[in-house]
């Protein structure tokens, strides 16, 4: 009993929810009937009022209403259809410019009413012109939605600049919605004004052909509203951004360091007694603990942190080491049994010979190839734990978002907006990052920051959405058990007023973990090589409830020199900081052979249930249907 209740008044909010345009649309309805009601009635048009400066007071009013709603982007195609459309709509454009410069002139108080010739033609024009009415160019523009089936078109085509443009198929339906129904309600005012006209000058009744064309208008319009609210409920929401022309470090990548990196050790190095009696592979977890007689280990750097996985490859080597500024330490490795790792060039710090040796004949002092795990100064691999959220108590919202890197930590930043009525967001700006160095006073690893380490290595791959009702305020990662997560923040909002609901927001996320009874999955990287490197564009490989473990890069590709995935570091702002977005995730974009990109998506807003244009009451009780007066394919 009180679900159907609870039930009944949510139906009651949908109703009332329209978009800008559909309650746009609703309130010219009302206007309308008002109108007519002065124009047919006797008294109002013999009192002396000019009825046709009322009419065009009345036309100035409702253009203001008309400007005020966001003017959406348009819709970046040249299909012949969407031309086609935008032709049809230039029309009325065009005569809805002269139609409210002529009515502003007639609306100023004292002006002198133009001759009645020129509010007559201005009427048939709109009506009747032969070659280019209104009247046409709408009806024109509902057969070409209908017969070409836009919306569903849309669905089906794939974008590639949709990437590009930060755009959802979801947000451009709705763009396109937007348009085209902005299009034809100004050419449907105009239609109604004119008939006004028509019969202020006595020219006719004209009821039932106003009737009849509201009639009309309106069976074509919930039509269209109908195939755009169901192309929207089907229509992907998500957005990232794609590969840059070019990978530039710093601007639209960066990178996590020395998290795992290749490292040559002589086996007399990691252990206490400068011995050489067991084999590289006897060396999973070591450290460096001499240099012995300052042979290949006095000209590196030592791995100050622990030596993973040892094993041996071959004797003698030829290695080009890096430079002193570099994040790698070799370029290239070339063994004299021919095997490479990294792409063997030129050197240009000339390369080292570095050969193994043997000790009274039977134990072999081996140059073994390991891995270092080296937190420090020169290791970029901490992430803050810190939230970024929008200033909700001045009703902002998140707008955008990107990772970063400050100094060693990597943050999530967000782009806030102001939230306003049915969905508008006034862009706003980037959110300062709280930056912060792991050594500053108290600060606590786990709770303010997470430091990637072999053990803990994952980050959640995760894609979420807010409840009907709710939209995006924040993002922050969080520990779940060895894994960097990430959450979003929802927050209720009145979509009518725009006022968000603060006290009521919460943190949302997929708390799934590997060890759960449906396990988390994990995207494994194949022999990736850095990502950058990658000949072609990278495709978004992740899904929602996976994970993925920053790694070196491959041996035989990189010297495992690298730690992959990169991070993609390019904002990701749809239409400049004016979407309403509800949800956020962390994907990885990748393929064979590569490491990928760890990058940002977020979720536009699922628009689909404000799309409504019903049909309006019959405002005349006129059977339009038996009395047509002028062809029909007229309105
Ligand atoms: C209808 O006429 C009355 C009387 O002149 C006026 O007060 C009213 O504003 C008019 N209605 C509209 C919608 O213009
Ligand atoms: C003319 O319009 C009035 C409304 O003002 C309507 O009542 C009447 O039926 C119409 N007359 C004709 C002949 O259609
Ligand atoms: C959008 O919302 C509608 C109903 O409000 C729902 O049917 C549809 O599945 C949603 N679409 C997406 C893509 O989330
Ligand atoms: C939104 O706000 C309007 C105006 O205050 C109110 O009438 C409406 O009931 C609210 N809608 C919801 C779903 O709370």
């Amino acid at each position: 009993m009180r679900y159907a209740a609870l039930l009944a008044l949510l139906a009651v909010a949908r109703a009332s929810d329209p978009s800008p345009v559909d309650n746009i649309r609703n309130t010219f309805y009302d206007l309308e009937d008002k109108l007519w009601k002065n124009v047919t009635n006797p008294e109002w048009s013999s009192s002396g009022i000019g009825g046709d400066v009322e009419l065009t007071k009345a036309f100035v009013r409702f253009d203001e209403r008309i400007e005020s709603v966001p003017r959406p982007p348009r819709p970046p195609f040249d299909t012949w259809l969407w031309l086609k459309l935008v032709e049809k709509s230039q029309i009325i454009d065009g005569y809805y410019k002269n139609f409210v410069e002529f009515a502003k002139r007639q609306a100023v108080p004292g002006s002198v009413p133009a001759p009645v010739r020129e509010w007559l033609d201005l009427a048939e024009g709109v009506l009747m012109d032969p070659k280019a009415s209104v009247a046409q160019a709408v009806r024109k523009i509902h057969d070409l939605l209908e017969h070409g089936d836009m919306f569903r078109a849309m669905l089906q085509e794939e974008h590639p600049d949709l990437c590009e443009l930060q755009l959802s198929p979801h947000q451009l339906i709705y763009d396109m919605y937007n348009t085209i129904s902005l299009t034809e309600i100004k050419g449907y005012a105009m239609m109604q004004f004119s008939w006004m006209l028509l019969r202020i000058y006595g020219k006719g009744n004209f009821t039932q052909e106003a009737s009849l064309t509201r009639q009309r208008y309106g069976e074509r319009t919930s039509r269209t509203a109908a195939a755009a609210r169901a192309a929207l409920a089907m229509a992907r929401r998500d957005l990232y951004r794609c590969d840059p022309p070019q990978h530039k470090l710093g601007e639209t990548y960066e990178e996590v360091t020395r998290l795992l990196q290749g490292y040559i050790e002589n086996e007399v190095d990691m252990n206490s007694d400068n011995t050489c009696r067991e084999n590289c592979g006897h060396y999973t977890l070591a450290k460096h603990h001499t240099c012995f007689k300052e042979q290949f280990c006095a000209q590196q750097a030592a791995c100050k942190g622990r030596i993973i996985d040892c094993n041996y490859i071959d004797s003698d080597m030829w290695v080009c080491r890096a430079a002193k500024t570099s994040n790698r330490r070799y370029e290239w490795i070339e063994y004299e049994n021919g095997r490479t790792l990294g792409k063997p060039g030129s050197c240009p710090r000339g390369t080292t010979k570095v050969d193994s040796w043997w000790r009274w004949l039977f134990w072999h002092c081996s140059y073994c190839m390991c891995l270092c795990d080296e937190p420090g100064p020169d290791s970029h691999r901490y992430f803050s734990l810190w939230d970024a959220t929008s200033d909700v108590k001045n009703n902002k919202v998140v707008t955008g978002l990107r990772l970063v890197k400050h100094g060693r930590v990597f943050h999530l930043q967000i782009s806030e907006g102001t939230l306003g009525e049915r969905g508008s967001v006034t862009p706003g700006s980037w959110v300062p990052l709280q930056k912060f160095d792991i050594t500053d006073a108290g600060l606590r690893d786990g709770v303010d920051y997470h430091t990637m380490s072999f053990e803990e290595r994952a980050i959640d791959l995760d894609e979420l959405d807010s409840p009907t009702g709710y939209i995006l305020t924040g993002v922050r990662f969080r520990m779940i058990g060895a894994h960097l997560h990430f959450e979003i923040r929802s927050t209720p909002f009145n979509y009518t007023t725009g006022r968000l609901s603060p006290a009521r927001s919460q943190w949302m996320s997929n708390d799934n973990t590997e060890g759960a009874e449906v396990p988390r999955s994990r995207l494994e990287l194949v022999r990736p090589d850095i990502p950058t490197r990658s000949a072609t564009a990278l495709p978004v490989d992740s899904k929602h409830d996976q994970y993925i473990e920053f790694t070196h890069s491959d041996f035989e590709a990189d010297a495992a020199q690298s730690t992959v995935p990169f991070i993609d570091i390019q904002p990701l702002e749809p239409i400049k900081g004016s979407a309403l977005i509800s949800g956020a995730g962390i994907i990885h974009r990748g393929t064979h052979g590569s490491g990928g990109f760890i990058a940002a998506k977020l979720f536009t807003y699922n628009y689909s249930r404000h799309i409504k244009a019903e049909s309006p009451p019959a405002f005349v009780e006129a059977d339009v249907e038996k009395d047509l007066v002028l062809p029909a394919s007229n309105f």
